[in-house]
């Protein structure tokens, strides 16, 4: 079972930073899980919500703004330091030489940015690290999107709610792998998942307790803000 830091090494570090994902890489994360979103000039940026509100000292939605603009902004105005908003090529760029794996969980489901899925996917290409990427959404579009773009890419569909509805589109579909709320997953929901040959990653394992049953039940994938092991 793998281990992905969510956001980074979010337990410890400002969430989605720079500062987040080396720390995770020396501490021993298989990798990490992050989000994106699509700045006013097209950038591709890495942070959870649609605005900077709640994480940065500024103010104001991701899509209004240039990377330029979001660059003077502080992503920890409660630390010391100065921790500015990352680019999903930086991240890409830091993972080429190692062996890591990264979750690009594209942030589609409340503002569908024109033609992310293509410039995601064009950028994980254009820098090789196609085999150490994997894609998520709760926004079924967006994946079935990247699917057309590169048809081998692994894509796995967020699920926090409507389940039964959800698991039908996913087998509707032909996706081969679904990431939950660990909540979700009690060992008949897995079972029925791996009868499915259905790849699972569980999000957000909260505690040591969770990550051994989750893994003695034979879940894939763990994403935890927390190093465990
Ligand atoms: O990818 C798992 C998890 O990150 C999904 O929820 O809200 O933390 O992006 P959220
Ligand atoms: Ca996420």
């Amino acid at each position: 079972m793998l281990i992905l830091a969510h956001r980074g090494y979010s337990a410890k570090y400002p969430e989605n930073t720079f500062e987040a994902f080396v720390k995770a890489y020396e501490k021993g994360f298989d990798g990490f899980e992050t989000d994106v979103h699509m700045t006013k000039d097209g950038e591709l940026v890495l942070i959870h919500d649609e605005t900077i509100d709640r994480t940065s000292n500024g103010q104001g939605y991701i899509k209004d703004m240039t990377l330029s603009e979001l660059r003077k902004y502080n992503f920890c105005y409660k630390c010391k330091g100065f921790y500015p908003i990352p680019t999903l090529k930086e991240l890409l760029e830091f993972i080429q030489d190692k062996d890591l794996l990264v979750n690009i969980e594209i942030k589609t489901d409340k503002i569908q940015y024109k033609d992310i899925e293509r410039k995601v996917v064009e950028l994980v290409e254009e820098l090789g690290v196609k085999e150490k990427v994997i894609y998520s959404s709760f926004y079924l579009k967006s994946l079935l999107k990247v699917r057309e773009i590169s048809p081998q890419a692994y894509i796995g569909y967020l699920c926090e709610n409507n389940y039964k509805k959800k698991i039908e589109s996913l087998f509707q579909h032909q996706i081969y792998a679904f990431h939950p709320r660990h909540t979700y997953l009690r060992e008949k929901n897995i079972e029925m998942l791996k009868k499915n040959k259905i790849f699972i990653a569980a999000w957000t394992v909260p505690n040591l307790k969770k990550y051994q049953r989750l893994k003695e039940l034979g879940v894939d994938i763990i994403i935890s803000n927390e190093y465990f092991k």
